[in-house]
């Protein structure tokens, strides 16, 4: 059997558990979502965010990409992110980066002249690595620097969340979402909070709006 036949095999007898646990299971978010949570995380196949905290379906509204990146320029996060907050009306936003990244990894090391693409996206992890250049080199081994990397990225993340219209208009209105920064050991399982921003803290004023609208 082909490997896309299994997981086509596998989704039947999930699909018929959760029937058996609950019948009524599909019909309730048939026609409607609320979840509470928008989860900002990483593309890597390690790092499933449902399966990391006992999600079902319903509960987490999603965007992944490489690095977990919140970039201004990307209509498809920022897409999601107006829906999610305009719509959903989610009260969490988290940003959830991983040590062992791949992306920050890439990062550090010089540009492949086979990702020209990828190199982009990546350009903006680059940049942060210039902000706190000073501290990352300080770290003797290269995998703290990575790491130490992994979490100023989060961090930069959820400060760019902060700099967005979207969540600017929805703090003046709503004092809400609040906006979580975590990082995730791929060799441990374990999730821990790097930072938390909320609509009373200070945003830098180059960064705010002038008219944000608050009727
Ligand atoms: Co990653």
């Amino acid at each position: 059997m082909q490997s896309c036949e299994i997981l086509l095999q596998k989704n039947k007898q999930w699909a018929k558990q959760k029937l058996e646990q609950d019948p009524d299971f599909f019909n309730r978010l048939a026609t409607t979502q609320s979840p509470e949570f928008l989860w900002i995380g990483c593309s890597d196949s390690r790092v499933s965010p449902e399966i990391l905290v006992g999600a079902e379906p319903g509960e987490i509204f999603m965007h992944r990409n490489i690095a977990n990146q919140v970039i201004h320029t990307d209509f498809n996060c920022l897409s999601v992110l107006q829906y999610a907050v305009s719509v959903l009306k989610v009260k969490h936003i988290i940003v959830c980066g991983h040590y062992n990244c791949g992306g920050i990894k890439a990062a550090l090391d010089k540009q492949r002249s086979d990702l020209l693409i990828t190199n982009k996206w990546l350009m903006h992890i680059k940049n942060t690595y210039r902000l706190h250049q000073e501290e990352i080199d300080s770290f003797e081994k290269e995998e703290d620097r990575h790491n130490r990397l992994v979490e100023l990225n989060v961090i930069e993340q959820i400060r760019s969340l902060s700099h967005t219209s979207i969540i600017q208009t929805s703090w003046a209105k709503n004092d809400g979402p609040v906006l979580h920064g975590w990082v995730y050991g791929v060799n441990d399982g374990q999730l821990r909070s790097l930072t938390t921003r909320q609509s009373t803290d200070e945003i830098h004023p180059i960064f705010q709006y002038r008219q944000v609208s608050a009727e």
